[in-house]
């Protein structure tokens, strides 16, 4: 029975019934799917609310100043938003769509970071306009845009400089971010010209340093690497050119757990090798103790929900494999397709039910590539089974397209036994609101 196997990958409140139905924040998947349709993403609060409070407490406890700011490119939703301003989270934003959600959730804005390789100048203007608490400033375009805005506008804004420590996260080349090789942030050789830069110019204020490695990280090392890096370059530069390392941002990434082959420390274990090699840290350069902010997305979202989808066609090509399809596919979560994501799936309608074979579930999109899962172990399945895919909170819907026009799904977000839409589906007319004939 390896499907109840596969609970602890589920949101917290994930419960099988009498019936053998997938329960979650006491509602009935199956009555959800009958209700709402497939597919169909759920959101636990209870979930989401417990883990942006494990990130407060297990960094709070182990540090005297810690900002825990949300990642919205992990998905980014206002009624979500209004979950994590009231657990006292901040939000890193990276575009002028990330900041509108924020806005509309009413998130205050002295807490929102922004982000980005490539901001435009309206961005840039947006920002300023709206009074974001940092920008993120990552290359020398940026500060020559931002040089000229602030003067005209004749304000100051509080500043990161965001570093690339050059050190291999040991994750897929596409969710690396922290290697001399990458588009993200100034590159180690170029660090002194950009401190010294940024420091001339008048109305920014450089109030610190900021990194992010990459994503789906399950070490401590790359973390502890970066953090030694970042500290000997704030101690080099507080000496030669006066830098105050006010605030330390060691972005996110933590790596979560998707498949029950592939654990994911806990955050405890993160929050304790990223803080005491801080504290080593600054007590060997002699630094004071910085504010530390970290910028979680999937590991607050990811668990949190999952993605419920109807088995349509199952095709048995004899002695070779058995495709069970699905009403979605790569077009609500690529993350498979894009970089070999892995994923688990239970049938929310016989939870109790014996395993019978492999089979391959495929999306309905026109692509061979629109694999969501290959070869899991399942009951036999049949047309109308409720297949309910976990992890599903991270990344798959900000990353989800219209492919062959597809109408994106509602998200719902449930808890004690209620239901609330927090997005709803796409219907044709959004499909071709945009087209001018
Ligand atoms: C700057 C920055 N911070 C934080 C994150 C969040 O990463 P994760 O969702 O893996 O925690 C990202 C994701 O790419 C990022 O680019």
């Amino acid at each position: 029975m390896s499907m109840l196997k596969r609970l602890p990958l589920y949101p917290m409140t994930t419960k099988v019934d009498s019936q053998g139905h997938l329960v979650v924040g006491g509602c009935d998947a199956i009555e959800l799917a009958d209700e709402f349709g497939t597919p169909l993403y759920i959101f636990d609060e209870i979930g989401l609310r417990n883990k942006c409070r494990e990130f407060r407490e297990e960094f709070g406890k182990r540090y005297p100043d810690v900002l825990v700011i949300y990642a919205s490119k992990a998905y980014a939703n206002a009624a979500l938003e209004r979950i994590f301003n009231e657990e006292g989270l901040g939000l890193d934003t990276v575009s002028e769509g990330e900041l509108g959600i924020a806005m509309s959730a009413n998130f205050p804005m002295e807490k929102v970071y922004f982000h980005g390789n490539n901001k435009s100048q309206c961005e840039l203007e947006l920002a300023l306009k709206w009074h974001v608490g940092r920008i993120v400033v990552d290359n020398f375009h940026e500060l020559d845009m931002l040089e000229k805005l602030v003067k005209k506008q004749g304000i100051a804004q509080d500043v990161l400089l965001r570093m690339t420590p050059g050190v291999d996260p040991h994750t897929h080349q596409y969710t690396s971010t922290g290697t001399l090789d990458s588009k993200f942030g100034f590159p180690l050789p170029l660090k002194d010209k950009a401190v010294e830069r940024a420091l001339k110019i008048r109305g920014l204020n450089v109030v610190g340093l900021h990194f992010h490695i990459g994503s789906l990280i399950y070490e401590a090392e790359p973390y502890e690497e970066s953090v030694g890096f970042i500290l000997k370059l704030a101690a080099e530069m507080h000496k030669k050119y006066g830098l105050e390392l006010k605030e330390l941002n060691t972005g996110g990434g933590f790596g979560v757990q998707y498949t029950l082959d592939k654990p994911a420390p806990p955050t405890a274990f993160f929050a304790e090798k990223i803080t005491s090699a801080i504290i080593k840290g600054c007590k060997r350069h002699k630094l004071q103790l910085p504010k530390l902010i970290v910028e979680p997305g999937r590991e607050i979202v990811a668990q949190s929900a999952m993605a419920l989808y109807t088995i349509g066609v199952i095709k048995e090509i004899p002695g070779v494999r058995i495709y069970a399809s699905i009403d979605g596919g790569m077009a609500d979560n690529i993350r498979p397709a894009l970089y070999g994501a892995k994923l688990e799936a239970v049938l929310a309608n016989r939870m109790r039910a014996r395993d019978s074979g492999k089979v391959t579930i495929s999306g309905k999109f026109c692509e061979s590539g629109d694999i969501l899962i290959r070869d899991i172990v399942m009951p036999k399945l049949v047309s109308g089974d409720i297949l309910a895919v976990a992890g599903a909170g991270a990344y798959s819907l900000p990353e989800s397209m219209n492919y062959n026009a597809f109408c994106k799904p509602p998200i719902i977000l449930v808890k004690n036994g209620k239901v609330r839409m927090i997005r709803r589906r796409e219907t044709l007319e959004d499909i071709t609101r945009c087209d001018i004939i």
